[in-house]
């Protein structure tokens, strides 16, 4: 069968979803609760879905982009399908429909591959891009890597070849299956920096306006490296060391304590993040009972465990602490760094 629309048809359309690996099914519920019914086939066990949804594509991506959903880290329209039971002739009929997209001649194109490990496409997703690049020189069309002012979408699954064109933002992230991708630097104290850098790029958020930040949960320094990076004063606190490249900063305080036994100055910082992996419960009551340390307007990012098998229901208290604590959430995100956890990024009223 062959599926082919520019931007899908009437109230009805189809999307490949992407999360988290082993949250697909919080993507999907949170689907449900924005669309009602979802009819979904899954392209990847607990990752990947083909989603049917009960709204037109345009429809899709305002009201995704208004809810900001959690769990859903990616779409990617399917105005194509073919099987692949003759791949070359797939190939083919997919060179037809992206050469049919004339609004891409003379514009910046991203062209993002992926595929299932048992797809009829043997070689990696990048060898696909090349193949398919080498047949699309008539588009025209400028090959970027960001900036894309269109997204072309392939999904090689195992025996089903999907495409889609798209904007950038339609997509909820303009890396492929929003896999956000940084380079490690050279001394990287730890990888968790990549979960603060994304939230830098995710939230838009602009760190270097803040001046004094509070790091509950510091060790061994990733996050309290990158805050001091963007020039802020930073009081890192947490029972174990922190990276000696980092004590010798003039920036920094290093308070080798327990946040439960820590006080200071009321709206002494206009930044808070913590990063402690601990029980969620516990870390929204120890933040919160810190809270007055931060001022009035004031930003707070935090991560959330998901530990028991309710993250929704588990989001909520934790929202709710938070709340009733004079914070507003501006995002609750699982980012592609975040594991089994969610980021939290709050404004103090
Ligand atoms: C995931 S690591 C933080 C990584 C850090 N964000 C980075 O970028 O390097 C969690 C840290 O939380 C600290 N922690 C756990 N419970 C704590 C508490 N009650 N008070 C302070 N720190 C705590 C642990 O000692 C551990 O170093």
């Amino acid at each position: 069968m062959s599926t082919q629309s520019s931007w899908g048809e009437g109230d009805f359309s189809r999307f490949i979803c992407t999360a988290n690996h082993g949250f697909a099914p919080y993507a999907q519920e949170e689907l449900r609760r924005t669309f009602g019914a979802v009819k979904s086939t899954v392209l990847v066990p607990g990752e990947i879905l083909l989603a049917g949804l009960p709204a037109a594509e345009e429809e899709v991506s305002v009201r995704l982009l208004q809810e900001s959903p959690t769990f859903l880290r990616h779409i990617q329209p399917v105005q194509f399908q073919e099987n692949t039971e003759d791949a070359a002739q797939s190939l083919d009929k997919l060179v037809a429909f992206i050469l049919n997209h004339k609004e891409l001649s003379g514009a910046k194109v991203v062209l993002q591959t992926r595929k299932t490990e048992a797809s009829f496409w043997r070689e990696n997703a990048a060898s696909l891009k090349q193949a398919l690049t080498e047949k699309l020189d008539e588009l025209g069309c400028e090959w970027v890597i960001r900036d894309a002012e269109y997204v072309v979408s392939v999904f090689a699954a195992d025996d089903m070849l999907y495409a889609g064109v798209s904007r950038p933002e339609q997509n909820l992230s303009d890396w492929s299956g929003g896999a956000v991708r940084f380079q490690k630097e050279e001394g990287q104290i730890s990888r968790a920096k990549f979960k603060l850098l994304e939230a830098e790029q995710t939230f838009g958020i602009d760190f270097t306006s803040f001046h004094k930040a509070l790091d509950i949960g510091a060790a061994p320094g990733g996050w309290t490296s990158f805050l001091l990076e963007r020039g802020l004063e930073v009081t890192a606190v947490d029972p174990a060391k922190m990276d000696a490249s980092l004590l010798a900063s003039p920036k920094l305080t290093f308070l080798k304590k327990n946040a439960g036994d820590v006080r200071f100055r009321e709206g002494e910082f206009d930044l808070l993040v913590c990063d402690m992996s601990w029980s969620p419960k516990l870390m929204s009551r120890l933040v919160s009972d810190l809270l007055y340390s931060l001022q009035s307007g004031g930003t707070a990012i935090v991560t959330v465990k998901l530990l028991h098998k309710k993250p929704l229901a588990l989001i909520k208290e934790v929202i709710d602490t938070f709340e009733r604590s004079r914070m507003q959430i501006q995002r609750s995100k699982q980012l592609f760094h975040n594991r089994e956890e969610i980021t939290l990024y709050m404004i103090k009223y």
